[in-house]
């Protein structure tokens, strides 16, 4: 009888995609199937994130759980960036941990399943070449990673520390995996890398010269490709020639994400993001003006060590030039491993509060202006999840999230839907073709 495992998986795409990579992994080499109860499994994976210090905290509280509720004999495994990061010392805090696999290491789930107290975090190890087996959560939709690690040196980030130098997946994979999956259904490709229009910068082997650019027309040429989405772009390699292919290619979904983190030049600087708020100012701006109807999300860290209040006013700034339709705001966390965390000027916790709590005020009030004029709307839906009570969701090209009646039939299809009601980041909506 095939053993069982439960994976939890916290944190980015990334991670998703990893998970997706550990389960193949499992289900093809070794005799394992998954369960969604842990009491039952022989197995229990837990993939981290580090890059706050709340899910770190996280971790040693839910692996507690998982060991007084484990069937006896079962394993526990910690796997990803906090893994990374930590190493051994997850042991150390946590003895019942079986092993430690980190988020560069993935390929050796079923090496260190067989070696007690295995702790595998080599951030130096190649995996770009790695031929994972198949396993995708969603037949409608298919991550891929076109790069593994980053180079970016961003002060306040823990990545590039539990993820590596960066390292581009050569083409042909990437092409032959997107094929494969959009032939079995998956009419959406989603490109993932810490950084991706970095692509190319540097291949682990001989490789023909390309860029993202050229990577997104490799990919929109397969026939069965409808839909390409990727994350994260930086804004620094935002360059005319990517927001053109991105505006001209209509496989593309016009939603972009543009990590800001924060609108002062001066604090962009010490954060060593390469950019200015005028160039991310110009790049949203020229955006917005070659593909209309775009939707741009961003990543926002408040609090950052120095931020005056007149720095914090700029972020503002930022906020009410570009509308962005989505913002994830987050208070600076400090992280060990980065320069940041050494900075004078560590903001108190109570101001970074203050300064979040404004931002998202702010930012739900230009919510609620946006939505208005979108009851009525006849928008494409790519249908992808069934939700409770006969209803299915899925995504616009512009990221809108829009429920309707509906059943399976219409997964894996992209429908005609009218938007009948809305709230701030989901509408509702009929099916009429
Ligand atoms: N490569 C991605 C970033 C990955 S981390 C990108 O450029 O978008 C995801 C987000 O977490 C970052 O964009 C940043 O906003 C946030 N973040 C990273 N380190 C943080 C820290 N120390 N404190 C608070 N937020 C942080
Ligand atoms: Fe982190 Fe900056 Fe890379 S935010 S993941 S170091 S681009």
């Amino acid at each position: 009888m095939a053993k069982k495992f439960y994976i939890e998986t916290l944190g980015c795409a990334m991670n998703v995609r990893d998970s997706e990579h550990i389960i193949a992994e499992l289900t093809a080499k070794e005799d394992f199937e998954a369960t969604e109860r842990l009491e039952e499994a022989d197995l229990i994976l837990i993939n981290t994130c580090s890059v706050r210090e709340k899910p770190v905290h996280k971790l040693f509280s839910e692996i507690g759980v998982f060991n007084k509720r484990k069937k006896e004999g079962a394993k526990i495994g910690v796997c990803g960036c906090t893994a990374s990061h930590l190493g051994e010392e997850i042991i150390k805090r946590a003895p019942f941990v079986d092993f430690v696999l980190g988020a560069r290491n993935v390929s050796k789930i079923t090496e260190v399943l067989h070696k007690p107290k295995a702790v595998e975090v080599d951030i130096d190890y190649d995996e770009s070449r790695y031929a994972f087996g198949d396993f995708r959560t969603s037949p409608y939709k298919a991550y891929i990673n076109i790069s593994i690690g980053c180079d970016k040196q961003c002060s306040f980030c823990i990545v590039p520390h539990t993820r590596g130098e960066e390292v581009s997946i050569p083409a042909d994979l990437i092409v032959q995996e997107a094929r494969k999956a959009a032939k079995s259904g998956a009419k959406e490709i989603f490109l993932l890398g810490q950084n991706v229009n970095n692509y190319g910068r540097r291949f682990s082997s001989p490789h023909e010269k390309m860029d993202f650019t050229d990577l997104l027309r490799r990919v929109s040429e397969i026939e069965e490709v409808e839909r390409i989405r990727f994350t994260s772009p930086h804004p620094l390699h935002m360059d005319d020639a990517f927001l053109e292919e991105f505006a001209r290619n209509p496989k593309i979904c016009k939603s972009m994400h543009m990590p800001l983190q924060s609108g002062s030049s001066r604090i962009l600087k010490r954060m060593k993001r390469g950019y200015t708020k005028e160039w991310f100012l110009d790049r949203a701006a020229r955006l917005r003006e070659m593909v209309p109807g775009v939707s741009i999300s961003t990543d926002i860290i408040v609090a950052f060590p120095a931020e005056s209040d007149e720095d914090f006013e700029e972020t503002m700034d930022v906020i009410e030039k570009v509308r962005f339709e989505q913002i994830y705001s987050f208070k600076y966390s400090p992280r060990p491993l980065t320069p940041a965390k050494d900075y004078a000027g560590q903001v108190p916790a109570d101001i970074g509060s203050e300064r979040l709590k404004r931002l998202q005020n702010r930012h739900a009030e230009m919510l609620d202006e946006m939505k208005d004029g979108r009851i009525g709307r006849v928008v494409d839906v790519y249908f992808e999840e069934l939700r409770p009570g006969g209803r299915v969701a899925g995504r616009t090209d512009n990221n809108l999230l829009v429920q309707a009646a509906g059943s399976e039939e219409l997964l894996g299809k992209i429908v005609k839907v009218k938007i009948t009601d809305t709230n701030r980041l989901s509408s509702e909506g009929v099916v009429v073709a």
